[in-house]
């Protein structure tokens, strides 16, 4: 890192250089221009950089080519791409080649500085950082959004604004759709990226436990209670804590979270003091929180007090081409982590992969392409490596395809009689059989978590102690 943190900036439209200019100028950083691809890697070749900055439409060289050659140079630079709406999929290439950052157009001067400031920050930041060692950031280095189905770019645009803001944030969504994926991008776009970001899973804590893990204990509080405990919240201190799951919270529980809320502090079990906290909530949840209001499970009181700003993030089957946006994506992840070739998907098994469903959502698309990306052979992924067998039965999303794929249709066993419902019952007990019921390999095949199975088999009538691991 040089010790002035000097930019360059690269557009080709003269105003807005000015605009970039004045503006990043304003926050004290040192600002170079050029108004073309070839003058900004000349000047980059010849001066130290703390990062770059450029327009991704120019004429000749295109954003992407300074991208490229920027990082030919000096791989650690931090290059942040100015984008309009339509570019979206050239941003997800980009972002494979290591833009570090991406502005929409249109975007305010604050966007701009507050990326800036994040990039930069990001690259000054030691990568041993065990400060705080339930900290999860350092697991999900540089974790992106794909997408580029507009609701969930407008979205993320929200996001960001209010990103800022100390307000509470609820994601609703259903299993696999991404909801910590969103919990993560808020949390690096608020001033809090710097501070902790601690995880709670409300489900897999049992409920006489997650108070202890919340709210901390001083040492004897009960017996046991050998060394005082420091709880999620007090971790969390300054930064933000995501509660996972938290339709799975024990209604009085509820009622202490909704106190630490609204008041800033936290009661230590057999403390004598509230200690004061300030932190940024973030939940998730794939139940609907207003049926459980109904069911008094819930505490409505809290729920408004979470729901500030609401998220809720769109299942994979009404996404359109994001499912191949992602499977392009993870053929090319696990492709990296398995050292081969990126195989192409044959048009089989495209139509196969827009006919599913997808009831387990991107997870069980990252599952599959895990999968079909190690076994595949030459090359190519066919329908026969997707190892969708399991999901015969599955109805198709799209009518218009049946037409197209009349031996597909055929091949995926399609009822048109069925209901989702029936059709999802019929895949969860074929993999189950499969299986010999073992629910943890059926659900992680099917996608979904293992509560959500015991849930849906708990809807089928089917005790838990009849379909054990
Ligand atoms: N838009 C996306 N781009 C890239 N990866 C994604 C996207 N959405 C989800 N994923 C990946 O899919 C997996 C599931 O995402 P995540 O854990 O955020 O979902 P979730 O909604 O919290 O699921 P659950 O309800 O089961 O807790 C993760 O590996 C995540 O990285
Ligand atoms: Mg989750």
């Amino acid at each position: 890192m040089p010790d002035v943190e000097r930019l360059l900036i690269v557009d080709d439209d003269s105003s807005m250089r000015m605009a970039l200019y004045e503006s990043l100028t304003g926050c004290g950083y040192e600002v170079e221009m050029a108004e073309n691809g070839a003058d900004a890697l000349a000047r980059f070749k010849n001066g130290r950089f703390a990062g770059v900055v450029t327009d991704m439409r120019m004429p000749k060289m295109s954003g992407m080519d300074v991208l490229k050659g920027v990082k030919r140079i000096s791989p650690e630079t931090p290059v942040i791409l100015i984008t309009a709406y339509g570019t979206v999929s050239t941003a997800v290439e980009a972002m494979k080649e290591g833009a570090s950052e991406f502005i929409m157009k249109p975007f305010s001067l604050d966007d701009l500085e507050f990326a800036v400031k994040n990039v930069l920050a990001a690259g000054a930041r030691p990568k041993s950082d065990d400060r705080h060692t339930d900290s999860e950031e350092e697991a999900y280095p540089g974790r992106e959004i794909i997408t580029q189905d507009q609701k969930i770019i407008d979205l993320l645009e929200m996001l960001k604004t209010v990103a800022g803001s100390k307000s509470s944030v609820l994601i609703e969504g259903d299993s696999g759709t991404g909801k910590e994926l969103f919990a993560r991008f808020v949390y690096r776009h608020s001033g809090r990226s710097r501070m902790p970001f601690v995880a709670v899973n409300c489900a897999a804590i049992p409920a006489s436990l997650l108070e202890s893990e919340m709210f901390g204990y001083e040492k004897g509080a009960f017996t046991g209670a050998a060394v005082k405990k420091t709880g999620k919240f007090e971790l969390a201190d300054g930064g933000t804590l995501l509660l996972d799951e938290i339709s799975e919270m024990d209604i009085q529980l509820q009622a202490k979270l909704l106190r630490v809320i609204q008041e800033s502090e936290v009661d230590r079990l057999g403390g004598k003091m509230p200690v004061p906290v300030d932190v940024r909530i973030i939940a998730t949840t794939n139940a609907n929180l207003l049926e459980r209001i109904e069911q008094k499970t819930f505490r409505s009181d809290l729920y408004y007090r979470l729901n500030v700003i609401p998220v809720k993030v769109p299942p994979l089957r009404e996404r359109g081409e994001d499912i191949f946006l992602l499977a392009d994506h993870f053929i090319r992840k696990y492709s990296e982590v398995n050292e081969k070739e990126a195989p192409a998907l044959s048009r089989q098994a495209k139509a196969v992969l827009h006919a599913h469903n997808w009831p387990g959502n991107v997870r069980e698309l990252e599952n599959i392409i895990e999968r079909a990306v190690l076994i595949c052979k030459n090359g190519q992924i066919e329908p026969s490596d997707l190892l969708m067998d399991a999901i015969k039965g599955q109805g198709p999303a799209h009518k218009a395809d049946e037409r197209q794929f009349p031996q597909l249709r055929q091949e995926i066993d399609v009822d048109g009689e069925n209901t989702l419902q029936e059709m999802e019952k019929r895949m969860i007990f074929s993999t189950l059989d499969k299986v010999n019921w073992n629910k943890t390999k059926a659900s992680r095949i099917l996608g979904i978590s293992v509560r959500t199975m015991r849930n849906k088999l708990n809807e089928y009538g089917v005790k838990d102690g009849e379909a054990d691991d």
